[in-house]
């Protein structure tokens, strides 16, 4: 078992350097914060951004940044002024920040700066390149390295790639936006797992995959050409422990080992006994809706002024990104808000709002959390919010109010908190007012659920959670490798082949030797395709076979008077060298006049859907119309159908992005096994890429080489990657 290997941008640490000497402080953001835990824990490496630039680290004092980063595990990519201007402050901080964050309008799509995001995830690729071996794990995080994946995975195609995502991913809507979305996606796609904190963000994006790069996504795994990925959600925890226990050591210190913020906030409470704490800690930043919860907060106080001399404000926000004008204007508007605020609010014995615009070291954090009766936290779109958990975790004797806006991810567990939607001030002053009068038994009740989720669900958990999902899919994947028709492989099965006295070959159409065109009467053969076909039909002791859905009508057009054979509308008719088609089975087609309505109306209401009426049966394609719709329509199609024809001898076959109405007699495994039974075959093959094959896979002989095109699950024995390679393969029954 290999090392792990954690690339962030975002270090544990950042390094500053001053009076010439280095000093490391720790990096705040749930990333950073979350996964130190999970690092300290285990021999992993983390490489990541140092915080400083290359211009900034005189010569004399490089190898110490290299020390200095190796005592946190961690080890740098190094970065120019430009590079961290383009890449961190630019395409991540100023495009998909905002974009992922729903703020569209603060969203700047430079191409310079895309150039510089592209140039910079290269370097973070080889950073790890240079360190990995094939059976090690490479774990990246967030927004800033979206196209690392891929880059890694074309330099290793066999390690394994785990990629989670910190922040929202937006809705379809919002995300086609991005001029660079389908490299976006495909960059992402390198990796052999993918992660969200929350189901939303993980059907937003696999709804973006299939809609941007056309890709079959099935639960939730995507198929790309060669490889099966992994989508899921795994809720970001915190160390539990680490924040309970350092609450419980914050009860037992004396006055004298108090720092002086608790003491600052011990005068506070004995001078106003029955006045109420209320704690609002973010980054400064704007989709944490600061500005908004102090409108909010003077909202409350006209609306209750009963509480004025009787709660406090307590804002904590830490610089953040203030290189990016929109912090900036963030700044200036935080600050003359508050100003305002306590302007107007102020007597000479209070002042609504106490305001730090800094970090604080983690002890501070236990004495903010630990004194605070309320926690206020109303981002208006975050990817989790780890300081909600944590505050809760901080409750030793479980009091506490937690106010959660409803647009954090951590809202979704955390349902004992008072949710509220953070642009509804009404709802929001009517929560802090619950929150200051809620009995203390209540308090209890909730918190007690909410830190039983929250230890039990904890950072560890998730890393671990994280881990054995990424190991999982990875040995998924070698079991699909197993059922590959590697070169190998191939060259036992012409062996076979060659040796054999009486062989029959089996292929299916649409998909296997041809692809899928929206109008599947555009799907016609090339001159390559007649040319292979020609060839196989003229190999010795060998019968080939089409074997089609298509109607009768399509192939007599494209095949006739050619020498083949073949089976169309799954079995109902045959063609053998070449003469006219005639019955195979003998079915009904009465059926259709009372089903064809039904399809007509799903056409009416399914933009881009259509009926292919064939002699025996019907078929309702929707391989034209929007991805989520077609497959939501389809499944309400399959329940109408079901009940429908629950008393007729018939059948609905689900192909690829078709289903179609057939009787029940009729399947190509029945047809496959009849004409099979007219000789005495030494060598079978059938080749096939949907359901309707299927039937072949299970009904032919156990000896029969069964084929599938593409990976989704099967009862072939073997598949192989796409139609070109089938073609390929074909060929060499021809040598
Ligand atoms: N934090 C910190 N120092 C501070 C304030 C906050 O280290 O002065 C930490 C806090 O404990 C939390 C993280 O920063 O773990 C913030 O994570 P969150 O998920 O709430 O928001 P993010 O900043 O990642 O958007
Ligand atoms: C969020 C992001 C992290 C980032 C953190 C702090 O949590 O998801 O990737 O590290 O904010 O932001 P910063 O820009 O200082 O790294």
């Amino acid at each position: 078992m290999g090392k792990t290997i954690i690339i962030s941008n975002r270090l544990p640490v950042q390094l500053q350097i001053s009076n010439g000497s280095i000093s490391a402080i720790p990096s705040v953001g749930g990333l950073a914060t979350g996964m130190k835990s999970v690092h300290s824990g285990s021999d992993s490496i983390w490489i990541g951004w140092s915080g400083l630039t290359d211009e900034d680290i005189p010569k004399e004092l490089a190898p110490q940044i290299d020390k200095a980063l190796a005592e946190h595990g961690s080890s740098k990519v190094n970065l120019t002024s430009d590079e961290v201007d383009g890449f961190y402050f630019g395409f991540s901080n100023r495009t998909i920040w905002p974009l992922f964050h729903y703020f569209l309008e603060y969203s700047e799509f430079e191409l310079e700066s895309w150039n510089v995001y592209k140039a910079v995830n290269q370097k973070f690729a080889d950073a790890i390149l240079e360190k990995a071996e094939d059976d090690d794990t490479v774990w990246v995080h967030d927004y800033q390295l979206m196209l690392v994946p891929q880059m890694v995975r074309e330099k290793r195609p066999n390690i394994s790639i785990g990629f989670f995502l910190h922040i929202p991913f937006p809705s379809f809507e919002i995300f086609r936006t991005l001029p660079w979305r389908e490299e976006v996606l495909e960059g992402l796609l390198g990796a052999d797992l993918i992660g969200f904190h929350t189901y939303d963000y993980e059907r937003h994006f696999l709804s973006s995959v299939r809609r941007l790069l056309g890709l079959e996504v099935s639960f939730n795994d995507i198929y790309q050409d060669k490889r099966i990925i992994k989508v899921d959600s795994f809720p970001m925890g915190i160390d539990y422990k680490k924040f309970s226990e350092a609450a419980k050591e914050h009860e037992k210190n004396t006055t004298e080992q108090q720092s002086d913020l608790q003491q600052r906030l011990n005068n506070h409470k004995r001078s106003t006994p029955d006045a109420k704490l209320i704690l609002s800690i973010d980054r400064l930043d704007y989709s944490k809706g600061i500005a908004k919860r102090l409108n909010a907060f003077e909202y409350f106080l006209n609306k209750y002024p009963q509480y004025k001399e009787k709660v406090r404000l307590i804002i904590l926000a830490v610089p953040s990104r203030s290189n990016v004008p929109q912090y900036q204007l963030l700044k200036k508007e935080v600050d003359e808000l508050i100003g305002r605020i306590n302007g107007d609010f102020s007597t000479v014995s209070w002042t609504p709002i106490w305001y730090f615009y800094r970090s604080v070291p983690f002890e501070n954090l236990i004495d903010l959390y630990t004194s605070s009766d309320i926690a206020w936290l109303t981002p208006l779109r975050d990817g989790m919010n780890l300081v909600a958990k944590e505050y809760v975790a901080t409750r030793t004797d479980k009091t506490g109010v937690l106010i959660l806006s409803e647009m954090a991810g951590s809202a979704n567990e955390m349902n004992e908190s008072l949710l509220v939607n953070p642009n509804n001030f009404e709802q929001t002053a009517d929560a802090i007012y619950e929150a200051i009068n809620m009995p203390k038994e209540e308090q209890i009740d909730r918190n007690t659920e909410l830190q039983k989720r929250l230890e039990r669900y904890n950072v560890e958990r998730w890393a671990n959670d994280f881990m054995s999902s990424l190991k999982e899919q990875k040995e998924r994947d070698a079991a699909n490798v197993s059922k590959r028709l590697t070169e190998h492989r191939l060259s036992v099965v012409l062996d076979d082949f060659k040796n054999a006295k009486k062989k029959m070959l089996f292929l299916d159409y649409d998909g296997t030797l041809s692809g899928f065109h929206a109008d599947p009467q555009k799907a016609g053969p090339d001159e390559e395709l007649y040319a292979l076909l020609d060839a196989l039909n003229a190999l010795k002791d060998t019968e080939v076979y089409l074997v089609s859905g298509r109607d009768k009508e399509t192939f007599t057009k494209w095949f006739l008077p050619k020498k083949y054979n073949m089976i169309v509308e799954h079995g109902v008719w045959i063609s053998q060298n070449g003469e006219d088609f005639r019955m195979l089975e003998n079915v009904k087609n009465d059926w259709m006049e009372k089903i064809r309505p039904v399809l007509e109306s799903f056409v009416d209401r399914t933009p881009g859907s259509f009926i292919e009426e064939k002699n025996y049966s019907l078929a309702w394609h929707y391989r034209k119309t929007d991805p989520d719709f077609g497959n939501l329509r389809a499944n309400e199609l399959n329940t109408v159908l079901t009940s429908l024809i629950a008393n007729d001898d018939l059948s609905v076959l689900n192909g690829n992005k078709v289903m179609e109405i057939k009787s029940s007699n009729v399947n190509k495994g029945r047809a496959t096994m009849r004409v099979l039974g007219e000789g005495d075959y030494d060598f079978v093959l059938a080749i096939g890429d949907d359901w309707t094959d299927e039937f072949m896979f299970q009904e032919l002989p156990e000896s029969t080489v069964t084929i599938k095109v593409g990976r989704q699950n099967t009862h072939a024995k073997l598949f192989i990657d796409d139609i070109k390679y089938v073609r390929n393969v074909l060929k060499r029954f021809t040598d």
